[in-house]
């Protein structure tokens, strides 16, 4: 497929997990892919180096996204190596739980920090370098904002506001013919999702009607179809990803 030929993408977290598999995704279908990661330069360089193999164009660019100053310096490097920006996919993020009594303010502002700022940072450093004909903008968010369990209300909130971002900026930035969507993963198997004990993983996949767990390629797929020109009727929307697991009416 080459659907996105001539297109520059910027993926957050592209070094591991669900971005990296984004990243070789939309590289497959044509885009030159700037891989952001925080600290794993030797998982990012593997992901660069699978895409070259495979045919495609990929280069890495190490910043902390919850870092605005940094953020605005990998950006300058990046449109300076490609001249603009057609797709960003906002998908570096952190997990962490918490029950109710143990919350406090740190975990708060590193959680907000990872999930909610990055986006805003990304994504106030990057619209200025979209071409005037437009582009596309896809967050990724979590089902737990629909169905939050236990020892997650932080992260979910901060998944929460992702999607709020994503559906305020879709009204805002859709003069500029750019779209703005998000997709709400369920249960994935990546690092993030490796902690999870078993039995928790035993009663995801029960309540799954496609029964199993998710992999980056269930995420990745939706997410260059919301980054291609198909999808040009969809914005401001949080699209669940999730085999059917959450019951979102
Ligand atoms: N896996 C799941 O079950 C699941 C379910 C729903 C939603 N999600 C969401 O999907 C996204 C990807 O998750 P994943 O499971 O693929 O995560 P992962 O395997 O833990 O990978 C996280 C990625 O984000 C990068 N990252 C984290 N903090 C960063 C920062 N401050 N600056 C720059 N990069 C940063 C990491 O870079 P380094 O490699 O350099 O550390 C890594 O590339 C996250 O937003 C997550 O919340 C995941």
């Amino acid at each position: 497929m080459d659907r996105l030929i001539g297109k520059v993408a910027v993926v957050t977290g592209g070094s591991r997990g669900i971005g990296a598999v984004v990243a070789s995704t939309l590289a497959s279908q044509g885009a030159a892919v700037a891989i952001v990661y925080k600290s794993n330069a030797e998982q990012a360089q593997a992901v660069v180096d699978k895409i070259a193999t495979a045919g495609g164009s990929a280069v890495s660019f190490a910043a902390d996204v919850t870092d605005r100053s940094a953020v605005d310096s990998v950006i300058e490097a990046i449109v300076k190596r490609f001249g603009h920006i057609d797709i960003l996919v906002n998908n570096a993020g952190i997990f962490e739980s918490s029950p109710f009594g143990n919350i406090d303010a740190a975990l708060v502002q590193r959680v907000f920090s990872a999930n909610m700022d990055s986006v805003l940072n990304m994504t106030q450093a990057c619209v200025p370098h979209f071409p005037a004909s437009g582009g596309r903008i896809v967050n990724v968010s979590t089902n737990l904002i629909y169905s939050p369990r236990p020892g997650t209300s932080i992260y979910s909130a901060s998944k929460a506001a992702v999607s709020v971002l994503t559906h305020a900026f879709a009204k805002e930035l859709g003069a500029r013919g750019i779209t703005v969507n998000a997709v709400a993963p369920s249960m994935t198997d990546t690092d993030m999702a490796a902690a999870t004990p078993e039995a928790r993983r035993q009663q995801v996949i029960a309540n799954t009607p496609a029964g199993r767990i998710g992999v980056p390629a269930d995420i990745a797929d939706v997410i260059a179809f919301l980054a291609s020109d198909e999808s040009r009727w969809i914005t401001g929307r949080t699209l669940l990803t999730d085999g059917g697991l959450t019951d979102a009416l």
